[in-house]
């Protein structure tokens, strides 16, 4: 379905209107320090409705609802497992998100029929804010339509949403810059995690005291969290790996460079962007999609992207890099 209703998009940081918006049961932006989502009332299917249409997702894919804290996440799901207790205890509000057992009046149009619902506590204050206002979660997914790289700023939601909703919160930019991780637990009670992100494995893994799997292939089983190929990819091919090497594969092509640390020498300045000028992973996660959507702006013909060092967050980086390899992207 495509959307009929055209809004004229308001940015503002007015959190009553924000709220306003989302009691009469329509979609808001919403700043996070992840990234941007696009929030509706979650106990409201035709509003969880509006989110699918409005970014083109396909229904199967299911939603995380955000919530100001534990105690109104309790509301919500059941069963919470000791080891989700204690990574609550340590990372909410913040960047991680669990799989947890749903109650009833979570719609099944929010986990896509899953019996379990993915939740997290935001760490943004004027989004706390706002979810202390309602007396119902917020289901958002990242607020970019389906496939497009997140946004990590209101201009970027603005750029992909406008009249297609009513407001956007502004909080920023996201401090974080990379979406939240997911972890789960299986039939055993095994940690899992079901997507990398702003928290990094070796964190976990020091709260629950055991070394947790991540849930390997990149598979399009809708029920493997984050896993869709298509996402986060840029309009134009991007092609990753060491960038000297990749240069020699594309000799005749327009193309942008994005390195970690290092220009490129012998190639133009104007044609190359640095992920972090102090060689910092936290840096490099916080500016990687603005400059994907930068160098996507460019027009060239190809992006070629260095991958970030393989330790903490920068495992997270790297996954989002290789989803938006254009490999991946023309297998779909
Ligand atoms: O940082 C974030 O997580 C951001 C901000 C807005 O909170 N949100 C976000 O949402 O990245 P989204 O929809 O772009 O990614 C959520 C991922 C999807 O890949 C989805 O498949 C998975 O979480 N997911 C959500 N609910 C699930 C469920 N019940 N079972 C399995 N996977 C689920
Ligand atoms: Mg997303």
């Amino acid at each position: 379905m495509h959307n009929k209703i055209k809004y004229t998009t308001n940015i503002g940081t007015d959190v009553n209107d924000a709220a306003t918006h989302l009691r009469n049961g329509e979609t808001v932006a919403i700043p996070t320090e992840t990234v941007y989502g696009l929030a509706a009332n979650a106990l409201n299917e035709e509003a969880v409705l509006k989110i699918y249409e409005v970014k083109q997702r396909p229904q199967f894919n299911p939603l995380i609802i955000h919530v100001d804290s534990f105690e109104s996440a309790l509301k919500w799901v059941v069963n919470v497992p000791t080891e989700a207790r204690l990574l609550v205890q340590k990372f909410w509000p913040g960047a991680l998100t669990l799989l947890l057992d749903k109650k009833d009046i979570i719609p099944d149009l929010v986990t896509a029929g899953h019996s379990k619902v993915a939740v997290r506590v935001p760490d943004h204050p004027l989004t706390l804010e706002l979810l202390k206002q309602l007396d119902f979660p917020l289901a958002a997914p990242s607020a970019n339509p389906s496939g497009y790289v997140s946004p990590t700023t209101a201009a970027h939601v603005y750029v992909g949403l406008k009249g297609k909703i009513p407001y956007i919160l502004d909080g920023g930019e996201s401090a974080i810059g990379l979406e939240s991780t997911i972890v789960g637990w299986d039939k055993e009670g095994k940690a899992i995690i079901y997507r990398l992100g702003g928290i990094c494995k070796e964190d976990i893994e020091k709260v629950i005291g055991h070394e947790v799997s991540i849930a390997t292939s990149i598979t399009e089983d809708p029920s493997t969290p984050g896993m869709l190929k298509s996402h986060y990819a840029t309009v134009t091919p991007l092609h990753a790996g060491g960038i000297a090497d990749l240069l020699k594969k594309f000799p005749d092509k327009k193309c942008i460079l994005i390195n970690y640390h290092q220009y490129q020498p012998n190639y133009p300045k104007e044609l190359q962007y640095i992920l972090t000028p102090q060689n910092d992973l936290h840096e490099a996660a916080k500016n990687l999609f603005k400059i994907m959507r930068e160098a996507d702006a460019k027009h060239a013909e190809i992006i070629l992207t260095e991958y970030a060092p393989k330790e903490g967050i920068g495992l997270a980086i790297n996954d989002r890099i290789k989803r938006a390899k254009w490999e991946w992207k023309k297998e779909i």
